[in-house]
């Protein structure tokens, strides 16, 4: 079922129920007030008369004089004698009266209502000054006739009830449709985003939650949109990197086997195959290690590492390519300094970003460590030609590469790496006039 018929569902259930206890109450209520409101009326009239009737001086014997007179009130009323338990005179039908003689105790001061076939009647009793006579005036009213007050009432109530009913049921239905209007429209963005159709995507009109709602689904619709379109340039890159070798292998490969070539040529095919392999190996060796750091269940060291052993390694494995280039490799560590993280990984991330430099420099490139804003700051400069401008956004991304670029994965792993260490890695200009590549580990 809609939502919005939901909620009307509900609340006009909620109403119904509300209207149906409050109907009940009033309804039990009612006569039970009318009842007492009757008796109040009766009292007051019966003490008009009952003064008249004092100030007369009745007595038993000129008791039948007033009679007359009480019948003149068009009042229905009883002239109840205690003394004798009998009735004096009544406005009422004489079967009516000894009917409700005979089926009620008069004498009972407490009996309210009083019995007579289906019929009760309201009663109320004023006792005749003096008190000695034992006469008592007793008014009463047929409850059937509060009963069509009551009635009447619950009528008028029902009908008040029904209007109210139908003015909050439109209400509710456009409140809900209010409500609902903007989910309605965030679902058809949602199926958009299932079909992958980013572009379609529009805003809608909401407020409150439903709100920010929509713009967790915008964000997270951006978000998927990037991580789909870096796959497919990771796809694409990589198919292509994987491609061009292989097609260089094959070339070489058939024309040795269909033996095109002079011996010379044979011997500059077979090395160019090795390389080539090699090359492949180095990718896709690259290409998995990536893959690995990317994902979360590849086990992680975190090992307290000093700086200066760190860096001592990195020197140690660069020094002979370094040397064979005729560079002179730099290094400065202030202090005595340690950070957290995977000492192997670190070390392969600050090796890929010295290789590049001796790679990129042309006599030197420095190594330096220090303590900077309570973190742990490593650069790694030389003095090459640096990083063009157009290439720097993208120089972490992976198979990005410049002119004398090998796999174009080295940047990334190292990135990968120092951002799983809670580290950061930035690219700039070295005032050694090439690249200078800056981290940042918390210590
Ligand atoms: N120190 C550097 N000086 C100049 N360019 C660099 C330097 N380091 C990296 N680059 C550029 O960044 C690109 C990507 O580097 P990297 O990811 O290590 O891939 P690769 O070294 O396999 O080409 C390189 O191809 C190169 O153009
Ligand atoms: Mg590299």
């Amino acid at each position: 079922m809609k939502l919005q018929y939901q909620l009307n569902a509900a609340f006009t259930a909620l109403l119904l129920i509300i209207m149906a206890v409050t109907g009940y109450v009033v309804y039990s209520l009612i006569l039970n007030l009318l009842i007492q409101d009757e008796q109040r009326q009766l009292e007051q009239q019966g003490e008009i008369l009952v003064s008249v009737l004092d100030e007369a001086f009745i007595s038993r014997e000129n008791l039948m004089s007033f009679n007359e007179f009480l019948r003149e009130q068009e009042l229905q009323l009883v002239l109840y004698d205690r003394e004798q338990n009998t009735v004096h005179f009544s406005t009422l039908p004489t079967p009516v009266v000894t009917g409700l003689f005979m089926n009620n105790d008069f004498n009972n001061q407490n009996q309210e209502l009083w019995a007579f076939g289906n019929e009760k009647y309201v009663t109320s009793r004023i006792l005749i000054v003096p008190q000695s006579l034992g006469l008592e005036l007793i008014l009463l009213t047929p409850l059937q006739d509060l009963q069509i007050v009551q009635q009447d009432f619950i009528v008028r109530m029902l009908i008040v009830f029904l209007i109210g009913a139908l003015v909050a049921i439109g209400l509710s239905y456009f409140l809900t449709r209010k409500l609902v209007t903007p989910l309605t429209s965030l679902k058809f963005q949602l199926k958009k985003i299932e079909n992958r159709n980013f572009d379609e995507i529009q805003p809608i009109k909401a407020s409150g939650e439903v709100k920010e709602v929509a713009q967790s689904v915008y964000e997270m619709a951006n978000e998927l949109q990037r991580y789909i379109s870096t796959q497919r340039t990771f796809f694409q890159n990589a198919s292509h990197e994987l491609k061009t070798p292989l097609m260089t292998i094959q070339g070489y490969a058939e024309g040795i086997k269909e033996k095109v070539f002079s011996e010379q040529e044979e011997e500059k095919g077979l090395e160019v195959i090795v390389s080539e392999v090699n090359r492949l190996k180095k990718i896709i060796n690259e290409m998995i290690l990536l893959a690995k750091l990317e994902s979360e269940e590849v086990s992680y060291h975190n090992d307290k590492i000093a700086v200066k052993d760190l860096i001592n390694k990195v020197m140690e494995r660069a020094l002979p390519i370094a040397t064979e280039k005729e560079l002179e490799l730099q290094q400065q560590i202030k202090g005595d300094l340690y950070l957290h993280g995977d000492e192997e990984r670190i070390l392969r991330a600050l090796l890929n970003l010295t290789f590049n430099g001796i790679r990129h420099g042309h006599r030197m490139l420095s190594i330096t460590a220090d303590k900077q804003n309570e973190q742990i700051q490593i650069t790694i400069e030389d003095d090459g030609e640096g990083i063009s401008e157009e290439l720097m956004p993208h120089i972490f991304h992976r198979f990005v590469k410049g002119k004398n670029g090998e796999t174009g994965l080295g940047l990334a792993i190292a990135r990968a790496i120092i951002e799983q260490s809670n580290g950061k890695i930035e690219v700039g200009k070295s005032k050694l006039g090439g690249a200078k590549f800056t981290l940042n580990f918390p210590t």
